[in-house]
């Protein structure tokens, strides 16, 4: 999954091997840390494992940081059936409830529509005033700017309800 460049088209490479492995290492770590993490996505009785979906503590600074935010990543034989979508809707209520959040956020390049429409499925919103340049990245390289969404635990409850 991280070696298909589908899946890493709006990240500034594909990850290799040992560049993968360590990215699983430090979401164990995060978990560890902080009692959640990027969880592993399987289809019971179909597919053990098609990629992850969770929560997780950036680690750079930004005006919205410290924050909870809410990412996910799926191999591309599972896109378009809605499972980021309901993962994602544990993972809130998990942060929501378990965790208890008072605010999730999610961010992405601005270009990748995909995964902003799994945040406005999700209710989250966003404010052009939140958008941000990435510091991770290089000024001037072009999956610099993104776009920031919000859903706050007041908002996800009125949703949840009936
Ligand atoms: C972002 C990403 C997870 C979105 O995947 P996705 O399959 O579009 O999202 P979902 O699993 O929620 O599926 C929703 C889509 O399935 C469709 N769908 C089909 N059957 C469905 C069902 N039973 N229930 C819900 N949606 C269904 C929806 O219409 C929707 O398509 P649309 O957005 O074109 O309208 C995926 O594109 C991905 O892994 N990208 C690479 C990694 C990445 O960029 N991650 C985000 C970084 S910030």
């Amino acid at each position: 999954m991280n070696a298909d460049p589908r899946v890493m088209e709006f990240f500034p490479a594909t990850l290799a091997r040992a560049e993968s492995d360590a990215l699983v290492a430090r979401i164990r770590a995060h978990f560890a840390r902080h009692g959640f993490g990027a969880w592993a996505v399987e289809i019971p009785g179909v597919a053990d494992f098609i990629g992850f979906v969770g929560l997780s503590i950036p680690s750079f600074q930004a005006p919205f940081t410290p924050c909870v935010e809410i990412g996910w990543r799926l191999a591309t034989a599972h896109w378009g059936k809605g499972y980021a979508t309901e993962a994602a809707m544990a993972a809130l209520a998990f942060g929501f409830t378990e965790a208890g959040l008072a605010e999730i956020v999610s961010f992405t390049v601005v270009a990748n529509l995909p995964s902003r429409r799994v945040m406005e499925r999700l209710g989250m919103t966003r404010s052009p005033s939140d958008d941000f340049e990435h510091p991770g990245l290089a000024l001037g390289h072009p999956l610099r700017p993104h776009v920031l969404y919000r859903l706050s635990r007041g908002d996800w409850r009125q949703r949840a309800l009936p």
